[in-house]
């Protein structure tokens, strides 16, 4: 063979070596791709660049109204309870309403949930016309007391922290401080309370090793720190929708003013997830927050989201758990780390939290909100191999992770009377037929709401309820209105997330059920659930689309 083939003959060997990679790396593209749910949600990137198209536009009061199409009288009708609504808020709550709005100039956060309660058409309107108190006094039982006296019920779960019932933490942080009082905040030293609060937690989680944060963002930061450091990967999975604190490489999409390079966002309980994490090699860990059963690849719900009714939730318990076996024994063929986040459903689903739940062991598992038994904090629980913060044999190669406030005396005095409590029969008691309760209080409710035909219903993990809507309808998110009218206290995401304490007992439920449905017999009775057989949810979110295009368009032209 002449040189002059030879090198021909190398060229070609090198050129199909080259199309061979490339189509190696097209087909894991593609795999990639397909594991990515078809929703926004799941397209992280390009969330944030529609985001930023969308232009800022509002109904006027006319609209406000009929935004749906909605005839004359209904339109009146609806005035005429807003205006009723309205004229009860300000006067009911105006103690409340009058500190939260002279609060509101300085403070940056009531800005923020002051305006993304409803959707943003409607926002402003609203947010004169129903203004909402951000301050409350006193809490009792399950209830708590705003400026002006009112009483409500509490279905914030003081974002799911409350547990046990308010009376229970209020205890806890004294009894706890009574217990680290002689030290003080002193910082750095531990105070020998912590020793038992390891303990516990060791035997809880079934994990050999422990460590404190202040928050749960913090606690899923160094647990993916951890799992990138053991492995040398630099990629975490996280789920569609999946809320995991507010760090950036976890937060991908709307809210992050930078994109994220090392996560991946995949689809949850879909083979075609499972096939990239058995292909590809820079993945260090998968993090599930098992709160997401109850609606899988949806982000969290919040009201400033219901442009219609396509809100769905339904949790299947044997579903999710075959998932998260899947799950496991994938990762575990993969040496990927396997980190459940039970910053939320940790303490409240069982007292070994999801892993016991579910009845799968994961590698890392992050606590926090309850477990500082009122008190901020973070936790991560891990195999030893996984926790340990330098290697023997690379002494400059460390995974470092400190904070000023990890481990304070008063969050470990409280968190220890939060875990001797899950340790006596009451403690362990309140997980009996837990869900046996809160199936039946659902569906109680469900069958009240039914009978009065109603086009709401709840959904529920456990104590955690999300509200969906039945027909299709532009005003829902005006619902959360009318049960704070009847008395019912919810987070800045409206009828989003209910969270129940566990200390309501049969006769409170009871009192809740009935004026969620009072407020519904109220809503439905002003007009606002009014619908036409054109009116569906495909038809508004066209109609929406429609009015940002044009708002976007007479914009630029102006
Ligand atoms: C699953 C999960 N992880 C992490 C966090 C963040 O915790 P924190 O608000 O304490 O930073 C939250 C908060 O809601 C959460 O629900």
């Amino acid at each position: 063979m002449t040189a002059w083939a030879t090198a021909t003959l190398a060229l070609y060997g090198a050129g199909g070596a080259a199309a061979a990679a490339s189509l190696f790396r097209l087909h894991r593209r593609l795999e990639l791709s397909r594991a990515k749910h078809r929703s926004l949600a799941g397209h992280s990137r390009m969330a944030r660049r529609l985001a930023a198209l969308v232009p800022f536009y509002e109904y006027d009061e006319a609209r406000f109204f009929c935004a749906d199409g909605a005839p004359l009288e209904v339109a009146q009708c609806r005035r005429a309870g807003f205006e009723q609504l309205s004229a009860l808020y300000k006067t009911r709550f105006a103690e409340s309403v009058r500190r939260t709005a002279e609060a509101a100039e300085s403070i940056s956060d009531l800005q923020f949930t002051g305006a993304y309660r409803v959707p943003f058409q409607f926002s402003r309107y609203t947010r004169k016309h129903l203004p909402s108190g951000a301050f409350m006094q006193s809490s009792d039982g399950v209830t708590i007391s705003d400026l002006d006296g009112n009483r409500f019920y509490d279905l914030t779960g003081a974002y799911g922290v409350n547990v046990l019932g308010y009376g229970f933490y209020k205890e806890a942080i004294e009894r706890g401080a009574e217990q680290v009082r002689a030290l003080g905040p002193v910082l750095g030293p531990y105070h020998p309370v912590l020793i038992e609060n390891v303990k516990l937690l060791k035997e809880i989680a079934g994990q050999d090793e422990v460590s404190f944060h202040m928050s749960g963002t913090e606690a899923v930061m160094q647990a993916v720190r951890l799992a990138r450091y053991h492995t040398r990967r630099s990629h975490l999975v996280r789920f569609c929708g999946a809320y995991h604190g507010w760090w950036g490489d976890v937060q991908p999409g709307i809210g992050n003013p930078l994109p994220t390079h090392e996560t991946y966002t995949l689809k949850e309980m879909s083979a075609d997830t499972l096939r990239v994490l058995r292909t590809r090699h820079d993945i260090a860990c998968v993090l599930v927050n098992p709160l997401q059963a109850l609606h899988p690849n949806a982000p969290a719900p919040g009201d400033s989201a219901l442009l219609d009714s396509s809100r769905r939730a339904h949790f299947d318990k044997d579903a999710y758990a075959a998932w998260l076996k899947e799950l496991r024994a994938v990762c575990t063929e993969h040496n990927i780390v396997l980190i459940f986040d039970e910053v939320f459903v940790g303490f409240r689903v069982a007292r070994g939290g999801a892993q016991e739940y579910f009845g799968v062991r994961a590698d890392i598992v992050t606590y926090g909100k309850t477990l500082g038994g009122g008190l901020p904090i973070g936790v991560v629980c891990g195999r030893h191999e996984l926790m340990k913060r330098f290697r023997d044999d690379r002494p400059a190669d460390i995974c470092f992770a400190r904070g000023s406030f990890n481990s304070h005396p008063y969050v470990m005095g409280a968190m220890n009377e939060f875990l001797h409590h899950l340790q006596t029969p009451a403690g362990r008691a309140i997980y009996h037929d837990l869900d046996k309760t809160w199936n039946e209080r659902t569906q109680r409710l469900n069958d009240a709401l039914r009978a009065e035909d109603l086009p709401v219903e709840v959904a529920n993990l456990s104590s955690i309820w999300t509200v969906c809507y039945t027909r299709p309808s532009r005003y829902n998110w005006v619902f959360q209105y009318y049960l704070r009218a009847e008395g019912l206290a919810l987070s800045w995401v409206g009828t989003g997330r209910l969270i129940f304490s566990l200390n309501y007992t049969q006769a409170d439920f009871e009192a809740v059920a009935d004026r969620f449905v009072a407020a519904a017999k109220a809503m439905q009775r002003d007009g606002w659930w009014w619908n036409h057989p054109e009116l569906t949810n495909k038809s508004i979110k066209r109609a929406i689309l429609k009015e940002t295009i044009a708002r976007r368009l007479f914009a630029r032209g102006q």
